[in-house]
Order: structure tokens, then sequence, then C-alpha cells
């Protein structure tokens, strides 16, 4: 029996130790913020929260949650204004929106342990969270913003494929 807690929530779990805690989230618990991309730790998309620190669920049995807490884009917040979220929102930085919530808890995770981070920082955290709309500069530029950065300013829209951004 594998205990752990989702977003403060204690929880049992009976079922394959080996399970991918991205199945558990979406198909046990019922919260489908979590996103599958590749599978293979190659994407970001399925990225939460496991004893404080950002991880990929898709490759992540739930074995390794045994006694830790778990936190999904749902329990990021109370009410959605994290100061992720809240830039986020602010800086419309999503498109289609699919990698967005591993996006955020990326971020987030960024923030916890670097309050104040550089660009070049913000690069090399994120760089394994990919985003096919290219929503790079807007990430970026909101991360800042969630920081508290001086000299935030919305990124023009552009179309992705622009020159400079990473497909
Ligand atoms: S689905 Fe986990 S990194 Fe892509
Ligand atoms: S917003 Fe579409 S993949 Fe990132």
């Amino acid at each position: 029996m594998i205990k752990l807690t989702v977003n403060g929530a204690e929880r049992s779990f009976d079922g394959d130790p080996d399970m991918p805690l991205l199945w558990y989230l979406r198909d046990e618990v019922g919260l489908t913020g979590t996103k599958f991309g590749c599978g293979i730790a190659q994407c970001g998309a399925c990225t939460i929260h496991l004893g404080g620190a950002a991880v990929r669920g898709c490759v992540t049995p739930i074995s390794a949650a045994e006694g830790q807490a778990v936190v999904t884009i749902e329990g990021l917040s109370p009410d959605g204004n994290h100061p992720v979220q809240v830039a986020w929102r602010e800086l419309d930085v999503s498109q289609c929106g699919y990698c967005q919530c591993g996006q955020m808890m990326q971020a987030a995770s960024l923030l916890t342990e670097t309050p104040k981070p550089t660009d070049a920082q913000i690069d090399e955290a994120m760089t394994g969270n990919l985003c096919r709309c290219g929503t790079y500069p807007r990430i970026r530029a909101a991360i800042h913003q969630a920081a508290g950065n001086a000299g935030t300013t919305k990124p023009a829209a552009k179309m992705p494929g622009s020159k400079g951004d990473r497909l």
C-alpha cells in the first residue's frame, strides 16, 4: 500500500507500484491538468511537484511518491492566484495551452529555488519544457513578472515560428 498526499489530501494506492504518477493522477485521482506529451521525459507537459521538486510524472513511478507530497497544477494555489498563474494570465502566455500546466509547474519550482532568476537561469530551468506554439518569449516575461523583476514588459505578439523561437 503506497501512501502519499495529492494537493494536501491523504491518499493510498494498492495497485501497480510501477504505474507512472501521470497515469495515477489522471486516471485514478481524476486530475487532468497534468498532460501527457511524450511519455519519455522529453517535453515537460507532465511536470508536477514531488516533495517540493519539479519532476516528470510520465517517468516517475508512484512508488517514488511513498510518504511524499505530490502537487499538481490544480493544487499549486488554493484560488488559482499563485504569482506564476497571475503573471500567465496578465501576459496572455498560453496559445493552445497544452504545455502550459507543465510550464507553470516548472516555473513555480524555479522561483522557489531562485526567487529572482536571470534570463539565463530561466532558460536553463525551462529548457526541458517544450511548447509547439512557441510561447517562449511570453513564458520568460511571465516568470520575470511573477518574480517581481523590474522592467517586465509584455512581449509583442507574433506568430509561432518567428525568428528566435525555439520550436
Ligand atoms: S509527457 Fe512527460 S516529459 Fe513528456
Ligand atoms: S501553448 Fe501550445 S504547446 Fe505550448
